[in-house]
C-alpha cells in the first residue's frame, strides 16, 4: 500500500527516549510513500543522532534555525510551507509546553508556530513519564493545544523507560503510522455510529469439531478500519479470526451465529449503519454432543441433523428503526457466477437498501476483491483491488446514500 504517496511530511523530533522510535516511524512513512524532512531539537540528538534519521529519510536534517543551506536563511518558513502535515515525535512534555505559549527559541518551536495554520496541520505524539503526562499542567497544555488546532495522538500505556508502569509512552510506529492514515482521509462518517459483522462463524457439533467456512474477515475488518478512519465510531462483531484489531474499533468475539445475532442485537439500537460482511453458517448441528463422538466400530458414520440458523441481517432489515430509514442497512453476497442477478435477487430478499456482491471463491482468503453495489436504482462496480482501497470506496458509497448526510 501507499497510503502517504505524494505526501510531504514534517518530522520533528523534541527530547525523549521515545526518539528511538521516530526511527522505525521514518522508515514506514518513506515506505508508505511519504517524503520526509526531519528537524530535530537540540535534546533530541541526545538520544538519537541526525546521522540515522538522515540515512533513513533521504535528506539532511535540520537542526537549526541558522541553517545557512537555506538561500533566504529562513528554514523556518520554508520547511513548513512545503509540507503537508507537521509531525512532532515524540513530542515531550517540555516541548508541548513551549508551543502552548507559542514560543519559538529553536527551529522546530519556530517552524511549528510559522505554519500557515489553515493549511499545514500540526500533529503531536505525546511521549513522556506517566506521573508527567497526569500532571495537571500537561493535561491542560494538551486540552489548549487541541482548542488551538493542534491533532494530540492517544498515548500509550504500558511498561516505562523508567520502569514504571501507566499511561504516557509514544503510541508504537505501526499504531502512530496507522492513525496518521486515518487523519488524512475523508471524514464521510463523522460521529456516526456503525456496526459491522465480519469473518466465518463456527457451529459446533461436539466439543473438539464443528463446520464453518473459508471467510477470512479480511474484508469485513478492512470496512471496519475504513469506516474508522472516515470519523465513525465503529462496532465490529467478528467470527473466529486471527486478525489485528483495527485501530479504534470495538471488537466483539463471538464463534456461533446466535452468538453472532446476539452481540449484533446489543448493539444495533445505538447504530446508524450496520454492514453485514460476515459469512454466516446457514445451518448448525441440531445438537452439539457434550463429548466428542467417538467411531463406534460399526464403519457407520454418525447422523447429523442440521437446522437453519437465524438471518441476522434479514431480522435487522425488518426492525422498525431500518424500516424507517434511522438504521441503514449493508449486505453481502459472496456467489460464484451471475454475481449481479444473484446480487439483485439478494437485496431485494434481504430487504436492504444496499447489497454489495462478489465472487466468493476470488476473494475468500485473498488481499485483493472486487466487487458490485447494487442500489434501488442501479449497479456501480468498483474494479479489483485491495480490500482497504475498496472498503474505503465503499464507506464513500454509504455515506453519499445516507438521507440527511451532508454527502447525500
Ligand atoms: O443468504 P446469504 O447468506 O447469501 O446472505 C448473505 C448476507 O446476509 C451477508 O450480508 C451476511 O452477512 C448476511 N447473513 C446474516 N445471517 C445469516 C446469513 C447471512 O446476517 N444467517
Amino acid at each position: 500500500m501507499n497510503d502517504l504517496a505524494g505526501k510531504h511530511l514534517v518530522l520533528g523530533l523534541s527530547g525523549g527516549i521515545a526518539c528511538y522510535k521516530a526511527a522505525e516511524l521514518c522508515r514506514a512513512l518513506v515506505k508508505e510513500g511519504a517524503s520526509v524532512q526531519v528537524v530535530m531539537t537540540e535534546a533530541a540528538t541526545q538520544f538519537i543522532t541526525p546521522v540515522t534519521m538522515q540515512a533513513l529519510s533521504n535528506r539532511p536534517v535540520y537542526l537549526s534555525q541558522w541553517d545557512a543551506r537555506e538561500p533566504n536563511n529562513m528554514a523556518h518558513i520554508n520547511l513548513g510551507r512545503q509540507a503537508d502535515a507537521i509531525l512532532i515525535a515524540p513530542a515531550s512534555a517540555d516541548f508541548m509546553a513551549k508551543l502552548l505559549h507559542g514560543r519559538a527559541d529553536d527551529l522546530l518551536s519556530l517552524l511549528c508556530l510559522a505554519r500557515p495554520i489553515e493549511r499545514v496541520p500540526l500533529l503531536l505524539a505525546p511521549a513522556m513519564n506517566r506521573e508527567m503526562w497526569a500532571h495537571p499542567a500537561t493535561q491542560r497544555n494538551v486540552a489548549q493545544l487541541r482548542a488551538d488546532g493542534a491533532h494530540v495522538f492517544e498515548v500509550g500505556r504500558g511498561e516505562q523507560a523508567c520502569g514504571e508502569v501507566g499511561d504516557g509512552r509514544m503510541l508504537e510506529p505501526d499504531e502512530l503510522l496507522e492513525d496518521l492514515i486515518a487523519f488524512f482521509q475523508p471524514k464521510v462518517l463523522q460521529g456516526q455510529r456503525v456496526l459491522v459483522t465480519a469473518g466465518p462463524t463456527y457451529e459446533a457439533i461436539d466439543p473438539v469439531r464443528g463446520i464453518t467456512n473459508l471467510s477470512s474477515g479480511k474484508m469485513g475488518f478492512a470496512i471496519a478500519r475504513a469506516a474508522r478512519e472516515a470519523g465513525a465510531e465503529v462496532t465490529l462483531v467478528a467470527g473466529p479470526v486471527c486478525l489485528p484489531t483495527p485501530r479504534g474499533v470495538q471488537r466483539i468475539d463471538v464463534r456461533s451465529a446466535r452468538e453472532m445475532q446476539q452481540a449484533v442485537v446489543a448493539a444495533v439500537p445505538e447504530a446508524r449503519v450496520f454492514i453485514a460482511a460476515a459469512a454466516v453458517a446457514d445451518w448448525r448441528p441440531a445438537q452439539t454432543a457434550a463429548h466428542k463422538i467417538k467411531k463406534d466400530g460399526s464403519g457407520q458414520p454418525p447422523a447429523l441433523d442440521f437446522v437453519e440458523n437465524p438471518d441476522i441481517l434479514a431480522g435487522v432489515a425488518q426492525s422498525e428503526r431500518a424500516r424507517s430509514g434511522a438504521l441503514y442497512c449493508v449486505g453481502f453476497a459472496a456467489e460464484s457466477e451471475d454475481l449481479l442477478a444473484h446480487a439483485q435477487a439478494k437485496r431485494a430478499r434481504k430487504g436492504v437498501p444496499l447489497l454489495v456482491g462478489n465472487i466468493g471463491p476470488a476473494t475468500f482468503g485473498r488481499d485483493d476483491n472486487a466487487l458490485i453495489l447494487v442500489d434501488e436504482q442501479r449497479a456501480t462496480e468498483l474494479p479489483r483491488a485491495d480490500k482497504l482501497t475498496l472498503a474505503r470506496q465503499l464507506v464513500g458509497e454509504i455515506a453519499r446514500r445516507l438521507p440527511g448526510h451532508p454527502a447525500h
